[in-house]
């Protein structure tokens, strides 16, 4: 059996996939703040072989910037702050209970749909 190379096995281990808006009207909503307080929770929480962050540039949700994506489960979050990064750590990541006050669309039924107070457990 072939050994599994380090990439292979963050993939493996990897649950979610975070992707942060730092395009220019993110970064002018503080999108970096909300980039800094991802990395430290997720860090806390000891996610860092779980979780993988990327910065995006501009997603055409600018008016409601910051703009968080998390996958799998395919939530848009809207109008982030550090706090509600927090949140996400602690309770979509580590419980799969997605934060319904930040959350805008998620992915359900095969598309896009906007947000009501359902949990992602629900599916
Ligand atoms: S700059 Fe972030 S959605 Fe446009």
């Amino acid at each position: 059996m072939a050994k599994k190379s380090k990439s292979q096995e963050r993939m493996e281990s990897m649950q979610h996939h975070v992707l942060i808006c730092c395009g220019p009207s993110c970064t002018q909503a503080s999108s970096e703040d909300v980039l800094a307080a991802m990395h430290e929770c997720v860090k806390t929480e000891n996610l860092d072989e779980k979780v993988r962050i990327t910065v995006t540039d501009c997603m055409l949700r600018c008016s409601q910037s910051p703009t968080v994506i998390v996958y799998p489960d395919g939530v848009w979050y809207q109008k982030m702050t550090p706090e509600a990064a927090e949140r996400i750590v602690k309770e979509h990541l580590v419980l799969g209970d997605f934060v319904a006050e930040k959350a805008q669309y998620r992915f359900l039924g095969g598309k896009f749909e906007p947000c009501k107070v359902r949990k992602v457990k629900d599916k």
